[in-house]
């Protein structure tokens, strides 16, 4: 049976969460807040679109004001804040320097935790990013609507570079410095970048790793895919110290910090870019097909992540801001540089993994530096709380704010963030939202909402989702799940898959339109391609990709739930659920857990996982088998990868494992669950 058999794609789910109490916000969190008012969603409301998006625009400053706020002439291409002239790099530096000039922008956090922090003042960030800005130009001969990929590590550098780009209307294409050299090239290729940008080595789990031999598989597997790199910039975390075994090749390799001694000093002028003309591209590591290069805009895009940062994330300038994920994904663009750089927010950057060298290092971190918004993923919080479930404890820091992104979160799991590391005090958003969407879509508002452990929230302001079944009829609240998507556009959304805006209209808007010729926002639906259940208090709860879900005897169960209930036994770290071909059933859960760190695997844990799933879903989700692991496959971004364990559950061959996190546990678990001559215990 393939992968493709053993999915469900009927987007209704029997729903069998159980309601969860609500948390309110501190009233010492209330009065300090961004946003109050209640009156925001009325002004947000479709009533009111697509003029409420002012209000976003107006954070940002334009160099010429935009005439016209929606053009849908193009559809369902957006256009927004048609007729503006703007520079994100001038957004995000320049005008901060007369009020904030020596206010901290980052402060690196190396991970060697003897290597001192480097603060970077937004003074110095406009002179590294002009001089870095005056060496594309000049050294390389970039210009506006140019492609570049930066496939690069934590550090201070990744943000000059990237606002360099902007400041000049290059167009940026991060790569997750993690993936393969191989990975990078494709999206070399792509993109049609002639310049890759990346750094010599980093720190990672205590090792310092060789990242320059990447840039020479990237340039190859680019070159066998039609695309020549004519320069390859290598930064060096040493200054004047070359930390690689690779040999740089003449006329094509430089090192930045060489080539920069002859543009000290130098300013270039932002360019003035169309609010539509592209920030940047950043590919979704879809499981299956080729890499999607979503293209975001600069106008709306910026308007949407200085927005949304400002009343969900509610960064003051006067804050300490660490949004502890990777720059190299959306959440790093959207929530480490543009959004809090646009609003002149001082924000933490980290170079290492959360656990290193212990997993209290997060937190002594947080003491050190003051932070008091802390922004991580469930997959962040559940190691967290595996490997120092009593660590937060042990140190003085206060969190006013805290942000959980990327997958649902298990209210077990919430209420260990909520009550250990929040201390009680700080609000929690759940934010939904996906790379193609450049920002948040629903979350609550930290200081208008209660919290509901396991539920994103309502939509935020402008955006207005709506569930269908598979035959288009919208589905009411309180009743079953279905596709959720968002009937109107919104300034952040991207704006077409690079080199495929056939496939941009055919995967997210064909799904629930019926006339292709509209230039009405009102005939297309954004798919986001999540299945959800809205409940009666109008809180959205997102049960994962529709892709997800398991079909028993008929009976539709979404992973989230399964998982979720597994974690209620508190032995559990991490659970995951897949389809078990069934003869009588069709399909029948498959579960996988890992447990706490010091607790062994036994038959009482498994047994009462069953119980857990029983009791809160039903006997008909009953799992075939509770394999207890040593730790999921996982994406570098730290998804766990079902389909690799769906595989394994249905004998089926693996497949490319290469480019997770972990190969090696893929392996590992092959073996006890296929079984093997050489079989392993957990
Ligand atoms: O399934 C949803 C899940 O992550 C998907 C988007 O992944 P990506 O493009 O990598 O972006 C991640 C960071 C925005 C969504 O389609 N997802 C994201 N946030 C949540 C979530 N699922 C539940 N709750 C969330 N808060």
């Amino acid at each position: 049976m393939t992968d493709k058999e053993l999915r469900v794609s009927e987007a209704q789910i029997a729903v069998h969460w159980q309601e969860e109490n609500k948390f309110a916000p501190t009233a010492g969190f209330i009065a300090q807040a961004n946003m109050t008012d209640a009156e925001i969603f009325q002004r947000f409301s479709l009533e009111n679109f697509p003029d409420c998006f002012k209000e976003y625009a107006d954070l940002l400053d334009w160099e010429r004001y935009w005439h016209t706020m929606l053009d849908t002439s193009a559809a369902p291409s957006w256009k927004w804040f048609v007729g503006g002239l703007i520079n994100a790099s001038y957004n995000c530096v320049d005008r901060h320097l007369q009020q904030h000039g020596n206010k901290a922008a980052f402060i690196w956090v190396p991970e060697p935790e003897d290597e001192p922090h480097v603060v970077l003042t937004y003074q110095e960030l406009y002179v590294r990013v002009n001089e870095f800005a005056a060496l594309l130009r000049d050294h390389c001969g970039l210009k506006a609507g140019d492609r570049v990929t930066i496939h690069m590590p934590m550090v201070l550098e990744l943000p000059i570079t990237m606002l360099a780009c902007a400041r000049l209307g290059i167009i940026h294409s991060v790569v997750f410095g993690g993936f393969s050299g191989h990975a990078c090239g494709e999206r070399i290729a792509d993109s049609g970048s002639k310049v890759l940008i990346t750094m010599d080595s980093y720190y990672r789990n205590g090792k310092l790793l060789d990242h320059r031999v990447n840039g020479d598989l990237a340039i190859a597997s680019a070159r066998d895919l039609g695309q020549e790199v004519e320069k390859m910039l290598v930064w060096r975390r040493k200054q004047g110290e070359y930390q690689s075994r690779s040999k740089m090749v003449e006329q094509r390799d430089f090192f930045v910090d060489e080539l920069l001694a002859d543009y000290r000093g130098v300013r270039v002028d932002p360019i003035p870019m169309p609010a539509e003309a592209p920030l940047f591209l950043m590919y979704t590591s879809g499981t299956t097909g080729q890499p999607k290069g979503c293209q975001h805009s600069t106008g709306g895009y910026l308007a949407y992540a200085a927005g949304t940062s400002k009343y969900i994330q509610d960064i003051h300038p006067e804050d300490v801001y660490w949004c502890m994920a990777d720059i190299g994904w959306i959440t790093g663009h959207s929530y480490i540089v543009y959004g809090p750089l646009a609003l002149g927010a001082t924000g933490v950057l980290y170079e290492g993994v959360p656990t290193y060298p212990d997993a209290g290092r997060p937190w002594r971190i947080a003491e050190q530096l003051n932070v008091n918004i802390f922004h991580t993923a469930p997959t962040t919080v559940r190691t967290l709380r595996k490997a120092g479930p009593d660590e937060p404890a042990k140190y003085n820091f206060k969190f006013k704010h805290m942000t959980t992104v990327g997958e649902p979160i298990e209210p077990e799991v919430w209420r260990w963030y909520y009550h250990s590391v929040g201390k009680g005090e700080a609000v929690i958003v759940d934010t939904w939202w996906q790379t193609e969407t450049g920002g948040f879509l629903c979350s609550t508002m930290p200081a208008l909402h209660p919290m509901k452990p396991g539920s994103t929230g309502p939509a935020v302001p402008g955006i207005h989702p709506i569930i269908y079944d598979d035959d288009g009829n919208e589905v009411p609240p309180g009743s079953t799940a279905g596709n959720i998507c968002i009937r109107n556009p919104w300034p952040g959304a991207f704006q077409t898959i690079w080199g495929d805006h056939d496939r941009f209209v055919e995967t997210y808007y064909a799904r629930y339109n019926k006339d292709p010729e509209s230039k009405d926002w009102r005939d297309w639906p954004y798919l986001t391609g999540d299945a959800a259940v809205l409940a009666e208090d109008g809180y959205y709860r997102i049960l994962g990709r529709v892709d997800d879900v398991i079909n028993v005897a008929g009976h539709r169960l979404g992973t989230k739930e399964l998982e979720s209930a597994s974690l209620i036994v508190k032995e559990v770290a991490e659970a995951a659920v897949v389809p078990l071909r069934d003869e009588i059933k069709g399909r029948v859960p498959d579960m996988y857990i890992s447990l706490k760190p010091n607790t062994k695997a036994s038959k009482k844990i498994e047994a009462a996982v069953v119980r857990a799933i029983e009791e809160s879903i039903g006997k008909i989700a009953r799992p075939k088998n509770v394999w207890i692991v040593p730790d999921m496959p996982k994406t570098r971004s730290g998804k766990i990868m079902r389909r690799i364990l769906t595989a394994i559950s249905n004998g089926r061959d693996v497949g490319d494992v290469t480019t997770l996190a972990n190969p090696d546990v893929v392996e590992h678990i092959r073996q006890m669950v296929q079984g093997d001559d050489t079989k392993t215990d957990a």
